[in-house]
């Protein structure tokens, strides 16, 4: 026999498990899928590199108000994705089901990279074209409105989307699906120049499919190349994927991180400070820790370490490995840390970025810049595997929270 209290909350918890009303409107959840394709050396920190370099040409032109083809040329070789995340997304009725690239540093969601674009009567032109230039790699065509299928219960009917003509740089994926800002679309149209194009999110919470405009998102270490261990959630955040509470951050008003999923964030390995507070990105496109050149430099002495010459990332010894302290990111919102093993790739998969079996590569590289030019540092995936992520438009706002797998040895 239960004690009266305990019965009542019993059924208290079964009739609110049950209320049809709530589950209409709560976050609707889009599992997604890890992929590795690292083949040539240098590849992984050269991407990277190449992608910060783009992304703060691409902030700096549109705090100057110019569109960023005219204002900057990215003379760099176009890479190949490295590790990537990505979701299948249908389009049209009946749905053509695509492989998208999740990305948090771009916000035009588009397909047809590989698979071409099927039509159907949910399919409609518009008189525009778009263009848009990545750190690895551009697309340029037409805009459509269409159905857009993320999951059951997750359907925007008349989503703007890109459909590729041209594209470079997208091996083995369909296109985009963009979850950055929306700014980031202003000028990607012509000729409606001066637009912006309503993100998936925007029409989401737009159309009351979901009830914040928020997204969450949970990646889990992994050490095998290819993994269906990821989810997005949008309008709020899957709580059975954190263990602790969301530390939230406010967006920096430092230009040109403030364009992006920008932060304001200082760094420590153990007592060093290894950057001091500044303005950097939060970034699913990017697989390591990006630190500005003096800050990895610090964090290199402090460690021990040296550039391997055939990864390009930083080689610990291990007994350097032994002494690892924890990679401090302070921020407004708490402080969320590496632990050693955190900051080392996984040893398994030493050989798929031409590494050496048995050898300890680090996940924190150099960005290519000193600090002091307003995107100073990209918490990439290696910092998103470890920590729940919610990016918050409507409250303007970045948090983390900790998972199973923030202190896991899984590297
Ligand atoms: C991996 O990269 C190679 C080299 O660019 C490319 O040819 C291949 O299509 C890619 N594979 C996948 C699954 O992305
Ligand atoms: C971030 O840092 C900049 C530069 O120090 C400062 O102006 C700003 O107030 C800080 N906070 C936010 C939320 O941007
Ligand atoms: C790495 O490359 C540099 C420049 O080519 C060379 O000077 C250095 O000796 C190489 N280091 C190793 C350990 O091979």
């Amino acid at each position: 026999m239960f004690p009266t209290t305990l019965l009542t909350t019993l059924l208290l918890a079964l009739s609110v498990a049950a209320n049809p009303v709530l589950v209409d409107r709560s976050p609707v959840t889009l599992p997604i899928s890890r992929r590795l394709n690292l083949t040539s050396v240098h590849n992984l920190v050269r991407h990277d590199q190449t992608r910060a370099k783009a992304l703060k040409a691409r902030g700096a032109a549109k705090a100057a108000g110019a569109s960023f083809s005219e204002a900057a040329v990215i003379n760099e070789p176009v890479d190949n994705q490295a590790v990537t995340y990505v979701a299948s997304v249908g389009v049209g009725s009946p749905a053509t089901t695509y492989s998208l690239l999740i990305d948090t540093g771009s916000s035009n969601t588009w397909v047809g990279a590989t698979k071409a674009y099927v039509k159907t009567s949910t399919s409609s032109q518009t008189s525009n074209k778009v263009s848009v230039t990545y750190g690895s790699g551009s697309f340029s065509g037409t805009e459509f409105l269409d159905q857009v299928t993320l999951a059951s219960g997750l359907v925007i009917p008349k989503q703007s989307i890109g459909v590729a003509s041209t594209s470079q740089g997208f091996q083995g994926v369909d296109g985009i699906l963009g979850i950055g800002p929306v700014d980031l679309t202003l000028d990607t149209l012509s000729p409606a120049t001066g637009s912006t194009v309503p993100t998936v999110t925007d029409n989401l919470f737009k159309n009351g499919v979901i009830s914040a405009n928020e997204i969450g998102i949970s990646f889990e270490p992994s050490i095998t190349g290819d993994d269906l261990n990821g989810e997005l959630t949008w309008g709020g955040t899957d709580s059975s994927k954190l263990t602790g509470s969301i530390g939230f951050i406010p967006l920096t008003t430092t230009s040109p991180a403030n364009e992006f999923w920008g932060i304001n964030q200082s760094i420590k390995f153990g007592s060093t400070t290894i950057l001091s507070t500044t303005a950097g990105i939060v970034d699913t496109g990017t697989t390591l820790v990006l630190i500005a050149t003096n800050g990895f430099n610090k964090y290199k002495s402090a460690t021990g370490g040296v550039i391997d010459n055939n990864t390009g990332l930083l080689r610990f010894t291990s007994s350097q490995f032994s002494a690892l302290q924890n990679l401090q990111f302070v921020t407004a919102g708490g402080t969320f840390s590496l632990t050693p093993n955190a900051q080392i790739w996984p040893r398994a998969l030493n050989a798929d970025i031409g590494g050496v079996a048995g050898n300890i590569y680090g996940i924190v590289a150099d960005l290519g810049t000193n600090s002091g030019e307003g995107l100073d540092f990209i918490n990439g995936f290696a910092f998103l595997e470890r920590f729940y992520s919610v990016f918050d438009t409507a409250n303007k706002r970045v948090g983390f929270a900790t998972t199973p797998f923030t202190t896991a040895t899984s590297n």
